[in-house]
């Protein structure tokens, strides 16, 4: 090799090493898109498990229990005629997973995939009908408060998709909450 080639070789070894170094970067901030992930990620700082995740007595949430609903054998919070007069007037259960109101009693359902008693049945298709329309997915009512489907609305439909994703990879738990009531009109 002749002494003028030899900078030249460097010059193209190093622009090479600069590309090499580009594409590095652009794959690592182009990662592979993680529906799961990004769904964990939204279920968790949208609060989810604020109301469909039972607490204690001390108002801690009950480990094991996650996103499983209101529990099958405890108590709901009263309702009373009342609540539709007195708009102030309202009651939650202790566990903080069920609610009553001038909408009714509105019970937060298990969210774990499981076949019968939580959203196994559930597709994204139709949790994205739902979130869009504001109807619950298996019942034909509207969802009651204080499910926040008004601003869930607006959510992108990757988003809906992720959360869907993430909720069907999570272990299916049996827990059949009690039905939510609407308020007589
Ligand atoms: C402020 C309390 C609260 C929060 C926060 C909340 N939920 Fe709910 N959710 C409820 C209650 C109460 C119901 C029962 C409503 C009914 O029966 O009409 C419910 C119902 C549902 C339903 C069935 C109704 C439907 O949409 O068809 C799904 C699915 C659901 N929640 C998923 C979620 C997910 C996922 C999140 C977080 C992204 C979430 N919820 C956040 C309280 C809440």
């Amino acid at each position: 090799m002749n002494t003028r080639a030899l900078p030249i070789l460097l010059g193209t070894l190093s622009l090479l090493s600069i590309l090499a170094g580009c594409d590095q970067r652009v794959v690592a901030s182009g990662m592979p898109y993680d529906p799961v992930a990004r769904g964990s990620y939204l279920v968790r700082t949208m609060g989810c498990g604020d109301c469909h995740t039972p607490r204690d007595q001390n108002g801690k949430e009950i480990a094991g229990l996650e996103l499983t609903g209101h529990p099958a054998d405890a108590p709901l919070p009263s309702w009373e005629p009342a609540m539709l007069e007195k708009q102030n007037l309202a009651t939650i259960a202790a566990t903080g997973t069920a609610f009553a109101g001038p909408f009714g009693i509105s019970v937060a359902p298990n969210l774990t995939p499981d076949r019968e008693t939580g959203t196994g049945e559930l597709t994204a298709d139709g949790l994205l009908q739902s979130w869009r329309s504001g109807k619950h997915w298996r019942e034909d009512r509207m969802v009651l408060p204080p499910m926040p489907v008004p601003y869930y609305r607006e959510l992108e439909e990757a988003d809906v998709r992720a959360i869907h994703a993430y909720l069907h990879s999570l272990k299916p738990q049996r827990n059949q909450a009690p039905q939510s009531k609407p308020a007589p009109h």
